[in-house]
């Protein structure tokens, strides 16, 4: 099928698509390849014809092969691959503006995105979450939740006009949804911009909400697109200065806000799709860092051990993998940071915790550990600062 690649409202290029293999095979036309993804417009001005990197962009939308009980969804939507909910909705996502345009279709993005056009998701979240097998219902495929990254359950939905990710934890372990919303705590008290999480409770099970960060002007550049072509030992320095470049100020310090709270919650999950900046689809202008999301994978949540608690740990720096003082190194001004903010939260998260028991089934040596972990890095963090 030929179809053209759109950019909200500008014709991006015009390409073969082959929708039984989901791959794109030939480039009939380039038409502004500025409003290509960045990753995209990278590497077709290097080479005009590498249709490779367009299939797996495209691919790279579709729910990763390894998503939670990905099979389970499968067969509860009818699909054997995530490939073949690619085109159900041209695309679409609340992400970003990319859709596929048949060629000679009339239909009008302003009818058809998600932002502005609602969709029904009940039945996609329930068969999501519930671990129900005997599913009859059909699925609407018209939705943005074809197109969501990352291991985590999740689902988009609409509460009172207002776009919400639904977040579950990981197989058998329930704290992620947790861990995001003491993550919201921390930033709002340090001051540091940050997506907010809530908890809902859906099919019994605890899950974090969040509301959309982008609307019908702007797309999420993940930091993977932006470092491309980097200098992968000197990947930071270049992502502050091409960030720089583009009118984001303060980038420094933006990322600085991000590696505190990593080192607070000794998030093991930083890798260069769960950080980016926002860029304006109209006029392409770089607006700002992305708010902070994503901090599910911290607090021992990998290896949680009845005995001991873990204080250090290691998190991801940009290509590499390093002690989490080691990155706190790179945090020019600590002082920034007024610390004593912090106290008192992680009686709070306690409390939280104690709260959602019933549920979550989390036993009470367990929430104690959690705790003594948070508040051991809390003053882990301010004994660098008070001795600096
Ligand atoms: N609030 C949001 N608004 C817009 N896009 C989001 C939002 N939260 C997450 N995303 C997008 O969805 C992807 C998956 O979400 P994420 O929280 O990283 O899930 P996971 O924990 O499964 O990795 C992100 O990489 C990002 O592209
Ligand atoms: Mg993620």
């Amino acid at each position: 099928m030929k179809v053209i690649l759109m950019n909200k409202n500008t014709e991006v290029l015009i390409a073969e698509y082959n929708e039984q293999l989901a791959v794109f095979t030939k480039i009939y036309e380039i038409k502004n390849i500025d409003y290509a993804p960045i990753i995209i417009n990278q590497t077709l001005k290097t080479n005009h014809n590498d249709i490779s990197a367009l299939t797996e962009w495209f691919k790279g939308r579709g729910i990763p092969n390894w998503r939670d009980d990905l099979d389970l969804l499968l067969s509860k939507l009818g699909v054997s691959t995530p490939n073949e909910l690619l085109d159900k909705a041209f695309g679409l996502s609340l992400s970003d503006q990319y859709w596929i345009k048949p060629l000679n279709s009339h239909v009008k993005y302003k009818n058809i995105n998600f932002f502005e056009n609602d969709f029904n998701s009940a039945d996609f979240t329930n068969a999501t979450f519930s671990n129900s097998n005997d599913f009859n219902t059909k699925i609407s495929l018209i939705s943005p939740n074809n197109t969501t990254d990352g291991r985590l359950k999740k689902s988009w939905v609409i509460q009172n006009s207002k776009r919400y990710l639904l977040k579950g934890a990981y197989k058998n372990e329930v704290m992620q949804p947790f861990n995001e919303v003491i993550a919201s705590k921390i930033c709002e008290r340090l001051n540091i911009k940050h997506t907010h999480y809530d908890l809902e409770i859906i099919s019994d099970k605890v899950v974090s909400k969040c509301e959309c960060f982008i609307d019908k002007d702007t797309e999420l550049v993940p930091a993977s697109q932006i470092l491309n072509n980097c200098h992968k030992d000197n990947a930071y320095e270049e992502y502050i200065e091409i960030l720089e470049s583009y009118g984001i100020n303060n980038a420094r310090e933006k990322l600085e806000d991000m590696f505190i709270l990593d080192y607070i919650m000794m998030n093991e999950d930083r890798h260069l799709n769960n950080f980016g900046i926002i860029r304006n689809v109209n006029t392409l202008k770089w607006l700002d860092v992305a708010p902070i999301f994503d901090n599910g994978q911290s607090l021992n949540i990998l290896d949680y051990n009845e005995k001991e608690i873990i204080l250090n740990g290691q998190g991801r720096f940009f290509y590499n993998v390093m002690d989490f003082d080691d990155i706190l190194k790179k945090v020019q001004d600590l002082n920034r940071y007024n610390i004593e903010n912090l106290n008192g939260i992680t009686e709070e998260f306690e409390n939280l915790l104690h709260k959602y028991q019933s549920i979550t089934k989390m036993t009470d040596r367990r929430i104690d550990k959690i705790c003594t972990l948070l508040n051991g890095r809390i003053n882990k963090l301010k004994n660098i600062i008070h001795h600096k």
